[in-house]
């Protein structure tokens, strides 16, 4: 089953408890929440205050990807606001089976990031132990970038790998994901598309999510 994660980073920021509940009566599974430093990636957003206040507007999973930098000081803090699913960047962690396993330890999701240059190799050996890889679609730190489709043999890979250890695997994607990129990435082997501009850009988002989940089901 395809899950649709609109990415809150295209919302509008004065109004989140509103946009993540029309999100939800849109027919979003997940709410994706884009977490920057600015020093892992060249941008600022949001922190753990901001995760609590939108997780009171919605009984989706909060998926929470982290583009930090050494993200393992502020896993507790994300899981106290109410996250559902915490992905940490490869590229970010010197020490990432601790890392994924201080996030398993709270009993939630844990997942690994890769940027488009970092190879699928990178998170072999850990792929057993995610719940989640998210392949990221473009480099990390902007909305509304253009999908990069070199990136999705690495989907395939990561899909063939997880298929021969038997482990049921969500393959997550994010970046540049609409109607017309969706029925490549979920063809591939995604399973998680997130959306940013693709479903807070437009003004129905409940035709918006239908649309990308038509085209990633077709
Ligand atoms: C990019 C973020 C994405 C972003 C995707 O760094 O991780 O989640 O919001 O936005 P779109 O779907 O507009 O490319
Ligand atoms: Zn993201």
């Amino acid at each position: 089953m395809i899950k649709i994660a609109p990415s809150l980073l295209s919302a509008d920021f004065a109004a989140l408890g509103a946009e993540v509940a029309e999100a939800q009566a849109s027919g979003a599974d997940w709410i994706h929440v884009d977490v920057m430093d600015g020093h892992f990636v060249p941008n600022i957003t949001l922190g753990p205050p901001i995760v609590k206040a939108v997780k009171a507007h919605t009984t989706l999973p909060l998926d929470v990807h982290l583009m930090i930098e050494k993200p393992e000081l502020y896993i507790s803090d994300f899981v106290a606001a109410g996250a559902g699913v915490i992905t940490v960047h490869a590229e970010a962690c010197v020490h990432l089976h601790r890392v994924i396993h201080q996030i398993k330890e709270h009993g939630i999701l844990a997942g690994v990031a890769i940027n488009p240059a970092t190879p699928a190799s990178a998170i072999k050996e850990i792929l057993g132990d995610v719940d989640l890889v998210l392949v990221m679609t473009v480099n990390p730190g902007f909305g509304g970038q253009a999908f990069i489709p070199g990136t999705m043999n690495k989907i395939r890979e990561i899909r063939n790998w997880a298929n021969a250890i038997g482990h049921d695997l969500r393959i997550e994607v994010d970046g540049g994901i609409s109607e017309s990129t969706a029925p490549l990435v979920a063809e591939a082997g995604a399973d998680v598309l997130v959306a940013g501009n693709a479903v807070f850009g437009r003004k129905d988002r409940a035709a918006a999510i239908s649309a990308i989940r038509a085209a990633a089901e077709n």
